[in-house]
């Protein structure tokens, strides 16, 4: 082995993924130009598990990710540094236009802003900031992202981590992640919409080089199963088969789920006409990932509504999964967010 893989080697970290539904578990390895998947899993959760970001029972969820390391069907998980991501309806993120600033000024300025928009006290937050590069509208200033989040959450997922024995290396926002792992280098320079439609939030992440906004949704797949299963009173099982087999085509499928397509389609119109007037630039398309991404029909409706091109991201594109299966087609929107974290161990290798 040479002296470089070594290094390699000692980067390599699992992307831990832990949704309102199910978690999911990635690691890659760089070799050479592939990136190689390791080992992949995905497992659901009770309800209730995961309660607006916070872990309700420890032992439980333990017990779940502990079977995930050791019962690994698809690969093995060989390394203890772990890269997980918080929801972004839980973190404050704000892209900032800031002054080139030397760090400590920087530092101050973020803070000063932090107190100004986030309505909750400084000493309950655990604040990163990081240079996104020259900001999208003025030339002499910086976009900086502030990402925020209580301390309740990350001593929750951090006291986690220290019953599996992982290492936290990072936690970061969702919609970085997706972001790294969707936007293909053919895509590097378009102005598009990433919307990670999951369980029960959607995350809204606009991308110009960099995440320039975003913003989280209470819209989710959990909520369209739900109206499924009291309108067509069946039991979950053949509501989530109808959905995703059948979804919008079948016409009362369509009609019980109108008014919450209608919200998501409402509330994606608002948000793509704020990005493109306060950036002065048009956002050209929408790419989907996120479980309820599967729903039949879902990226057609959106493309009409919405007049723009829509379609489903697959952050599966550019790894190589051989030996191993790869991931059905209807579970790999699913894993864009831990795949982005895996990634992001792997960035400079
Ligand atoms: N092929 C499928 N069959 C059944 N359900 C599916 C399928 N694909 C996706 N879903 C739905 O997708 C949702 C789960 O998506 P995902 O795993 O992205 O959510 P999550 O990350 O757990 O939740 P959140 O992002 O809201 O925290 C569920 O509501 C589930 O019903
Ligand atoms: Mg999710």
């Amino acid at each position: 082995m040479s002296k470089q893989e070594l290094i390699y080697k000692q980067k390599d970290c699992l992307g831990l993924d832990i949704g309102a539904s199910s978690v999911k578990i990635v690691q890659l390895k760089k070799k050479k130009s592939l990136t190689k998947l390791m080992g992949y899993e995905s497992r659901e959760l009770p309800d209730n598990l995961v309660i607006e970001g916070i872990i309700s029972d420890h032992d439980k969820m333990v017990k779940i990710i502990r079977e995930m390391m050791t019962e690994t069907q698809e690969g093995k998980f060989s390394v203890e540094k772990v890269i997980a991501s918080i929801p972004d309806k839980n973190i404050f993120t704000r892209v900032l236009e800031l002054p080139k600033l030397a760090e400590k000024e920087l530092k101050e300025a973020v803070m000063w802003e932090a107190d100004q928009s986030i309505p909750m006290a400084l000493t309950d937050l655990t604040i990163d900031f990081q240079v996104l590069g020259p900001s999208a509208t003025k030339e002499d200033m910086n976009d900086v992202l502030l990402v925020a989040a209580p301390l309740a959450i990350v001593n929750s997922y951090v006291q986690l981590f220290e019953r599996l024995g992982l290492q936290p290396e990072a936690i970061e926002t969702s919609l970085v992640s997706v972001i790294r792992a969707l936007v293909s280098n053919k895509e590097h320079d378009e102005v598009m919409l990433v919307a990670d439609i999951g369980a029960r939030s959607t995350n809204l992440g606009f991308y110009d080089h960099t995440l320039r906004l975003s913003d989280s949704l209470d819209i989710g797949g959990k909520a369209w199963i739900d109206l499924i299963i009291s309108g067509l009173k069946v039991e979950k099982k053949e509501a989530d088969k109808l959905l995703f087999s059948k979804g919008l085509k079948d016409k009362k499928i369509e009609s019980l789920l109108q008014p919450e397509l209608e919200n998501l389609n409402n509330e994606m119109q608002k948000v793509i006409k704020y990005h493109d007037e306060r950036f002065e630039k048009k956002t050209a398309k929408v790419v989907l990932c996120g479980g309820a991404s599967n729903l039949v029909g879902l990226t057609e409706y959106l493309a009409n509504s919405l007049g723009i091109e829509v379609k489903i991201g697959n952050p599966w594109v550019n790894i190589d999964t051989y030996p191993l299966k790869p991931v059905p087609k209807s579970e790999a929107p699913a894993f864009a967010n831990a795949i982005g974290l895996a990634l992001r161990s792997l960035e400079g290798a």
